[in-house]
């Protein structure tokens, strides 16, 4: 077939591979009540609010939605104490990423990340021929060493990805450490501080984030409603920064983005505060049922501020999935992040935490 050659930066990128519907898991292996603890989804699912907004917008499907998502930007900015300004939406946290390298990065051009951590800041540098340079977490507990963080900026440096809490190890950055890494950072990095589970962390030494954008430093804060608010499925999340960096990123913006359905339901999600509360405590409460579980098989998680942890199970964890997976339950290996030997679990219900416990418990005896 003859064709235009398919840009060469490309060749870099895998295309995503995703895991089958539970459905057909269950189907192929005669199983009922596969549980997936591999996503960070909230197993509460979204709030009652959300739900009925949803049922009442259905029947206006017809009409495009709000391209500026007016109404939920008013509410949140309030919320936030923001203003409008400061406020983008995207298709998901992930499509403001695909814009934050669409402005900034040009061939050639470098992003500091660490590892192991979310894959798309290497997706979103690949897509424009950036270049991801790769920081290593520190320790067992997978903390960040800003010293060599800052090693890695150079004068092709663009953008720093700090992740926290960080997927997919659920540790986190200190305030004071990030304070004074954004301070000693040369004015024309950008650092995206990615909050996807910044509502789960109790942690008082987190960074909020909000008091560097209102100093007007170069940071975006990137934050979703598919973790704590149970919205994965309709893809909405946004970003705080000066409205000089909000208003770059609008050029690269189609004008419907983001779906009104999921404007509706994300507008109700934030009205819930009862909601979230359930949400906190059942990871809190589940947090100490794994920790609790796992010391008796001998394992310890790594302390994390997130829905999710990151445990070495010490056997391959590839062998381990499959066995998981033969008494339905689905978690995340690993390998995919450099780490053969552990796994990502998400925090479920006390019923799904204990499903998953005894799994673990039958899988490691299986491959000792
Ligand atoms: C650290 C981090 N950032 C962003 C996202 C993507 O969020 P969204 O669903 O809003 O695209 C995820 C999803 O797993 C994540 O773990």
């Amino acid at each position: 077939m003859k064709k235009p050659e398919m840009r060469s930066c490309l060749e870099k990128i895998k295309p995503y591979v995703p895991g089958k519907p539970v459905e057909e898991v269950e189907r192929e292996l005669g199983l009922k009540n596969v549980i997936k603890m591999a996503s960070n989804e909230n197993p509460l699912g979204p709030s009652p609010l959300a739900i009925e907004a949803m049922k009442k917008h259905a029947e206006k499907m017809h009409i495009y939605p709000d391209g500026n998502c007016y109404y939920l930007k008013e509410a949140l900015a309030q919320k936030l104490g923001l203003n409008n300004e400061q406020l983008i939406f995207g298709n998901g946290s992930d499509e403001i990423l695909s814009f934050l390298t669409l402005v900034y990065v040009n061939e050639g051009e470098e992003a500091v990340t660490v590892a192991p951590s979310f894959s798309e800041y290497d997706f979103a540098m690949r897509l424009m021929a950036g270049i991801p340079r790769p920081v290593p977490l520190t320790g067992p507990d997978f903390g960040y060493d800003f010293e060599a963080i800052l090693g890695a900026v150079n004068e092709n440096t663009r953008l720093v990805f700090i992740c926290s809490p960080n997927n997919p190890t659920g540790s986190t950055a200190g305030k004071k450490d990030l304070d004074s890494f954004i301070e000693r950072l040369p004015d024309n990095v950008v650092v995206v501080l990615d909050q996807a589970y910044l509502e789960y962390v109790t942690d008082m030494d987190h960074p909020g984030g909000l008091d560097y954008v209102e100093q007007g430093k170069p940071v975006i804060l990137l934050r979703t409603f598919s973790k704590i608010y149970g919205l994965a499925g309709l893809r909405i999340g946004y970003g705080i920064a000066a409205p000089e960096i909000i208003r770059e990123l609008n050029r690269v913006r189609e004008p419907f983005n983001v779906n009104a359905m999921a404007q509706s339901a994300a507008l109700a999600a934030l009205e819930d505060s009862g909601h979230l509360e359930k949400s906190r405590s059942l990871v809190s409460a589940s947090r100490k049922q794994l920790a609790e579980g796992l010391a008796e098989m001998g394992l310890k998680p790594v302390p994390d501020q997130a829905n999710f942890c990151f445990l070495d199970i010490k056997v391959d964890s590839r062998k381990a999935f499959q066995s998981l997976l033969k008494k339905g339950v689905i978690v995340r290996t690993g390998d995919i992040f450099g780490f053969p030997t552990y796994i990502r679990v998400t925090y479920g219900t006390q019923e799904q935490n204990s499903r998953f416990l005894k799994a673990l418990e039958e899988t490691l005896a299986e491959l000792a």
